[in-house]
């Protein structure tokens, strides 16, 4: 058996003199969930078109399930299925249409088709909306929608891109759960995103990718651990009293404006006991005192040097 789901090395796409994908390497294992994660214009979508074949690369090689993306075209498209960053739903037909038609294009025809589309309409809960037109459904039931129509085929590895992105909470997580139930199958996810909790969530590994490049990659708490230290942070009710912890707290930062003052520290109880204790040798006493882990933000930033919503232009 094939352990390696994808191997990319290389990668490079450039429209015109402006490079898009700059040298990407991914290795995706079999059976999991691997998380492209970057900003709005990083090359996400870019990334994916190549994988699949929708998109020839300038540079570079990949073998998606165990073919090579430029002369097994025919096969990696056997094997994969793809819910793009759009949906490719059609508004006028009901969602039971939808799929049919996704069967019939596969040329899974009489029982079997029947039997794909009943159950996928069942495992997405969208039984009850079968009969409706897909333009009558919410956005939640559009995605839910169309990565049904992707696993007609039964793919072994499933793209999704941004599978989340507009969905409420509770939409988001149902996704969560059939991502992670299509897992437990044996399904390969590459899956892009830009919410940092949800590669958090979901993926084995995840790679970050700015512009063009992936800029680090590894599993969360890897990437977590390469963001400076957890740190505690008291808040006092007036500046003066700020101004004087500042002073007796070593390698503590005050904001001013927040009242807040910021003490390296990872927060185990007894190095929080030690400076509620300093401060009250002191007779100065924090209002409210909490905690910060490093989360993926804070992965990004330190990485990159800008935050996750200011995809810069080129
Ligand atoms: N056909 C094209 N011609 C020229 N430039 C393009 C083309 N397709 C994409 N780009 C550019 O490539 C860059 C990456 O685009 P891509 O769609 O891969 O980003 P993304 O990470 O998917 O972003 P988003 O989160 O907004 O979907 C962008 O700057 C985009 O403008
Ligand atoms: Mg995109």
């Amino acid at each position: 058996m094939n352990s390696t789901a994808i191997a990319a090395s290389g990668l490079r796409k450039a429209y015109g003199d402006k490079t898009i994908l700059d040298g990407i390497d991914i290795t995706v294992g079999t059976g999991t969930i691997f998380s492209l994660l970057g900003p709005n214009g990083a090359g996400k979508t870019t990334t994916v078109n190549v994988l699949t074949t929708l998109l020839k690369a300038d540079g570079g090689t990949a073998r998606v399930a165990g073919h090579d993306l430029v002369t097994e075209t025919e096969a990696v498209r056997k094997a994969i299925g793809v819910t793009g960053q759009f949906a490719a739903v059609d508004d006028l037909l009901t969602g039971e249409e939808n799929l049919k038609l996704m069967a019939d294009l596969h040329r899974l025809r009489g029982k079997a088709g029947k039997r794909v589309v009943t159950e996928l309409l069942e495992r997405f809960d969208l039984v009850e909306s079968a009969r409706k037109p897909a333009a009558s459904y919410s956005g939640g039931m559009r995605r839910k929608l169309d990565l049904a129509m992707t696993l007609v085929t039964k793919p072994e590895i499933v793209f999704l891109d941004e599978p989340t992105t507009g969905l409420d909470p509770r939409s988001r997580r149902t996704m969560w759960e059939i991502v992670r139930e299509l897992t437990a199958d044996g399904v390969t996810i590459f899956l892009t995103t830009q919410y940092l909790e949800e590669a958090d969530q979901l993926a084995d590994r995840i790679a970050v990718l700015d512009q063009g490049r992936i800029v680090a990659e590894g599993t969360a708490d890897e990437l977590k651990r390469r963001v400076p230290g957890s740190h505690v942070q008291l808040r006092f009710t007036d500046a003066t009293e700020l101004a004087a912890a500042a002073r007796i707290l070593p390698g503590a930062t005050p904001d001013d404006e927040t009242l807040a003052l910021r003490v390296p520290g990872d927060g185990s109880s007894k190095s929080l006991r030690a400076l509620l204790d300093r401060l009250a040798a002191h007779s100065l006493e924090a209002d409210q005192v909490s905690i910060h882990t490093p989360d993926l933000d804070d992965v990004f930033l330190a990485l990159t040097g800008h935050a996750t919503t200011e995809a810069e232009p080129r």
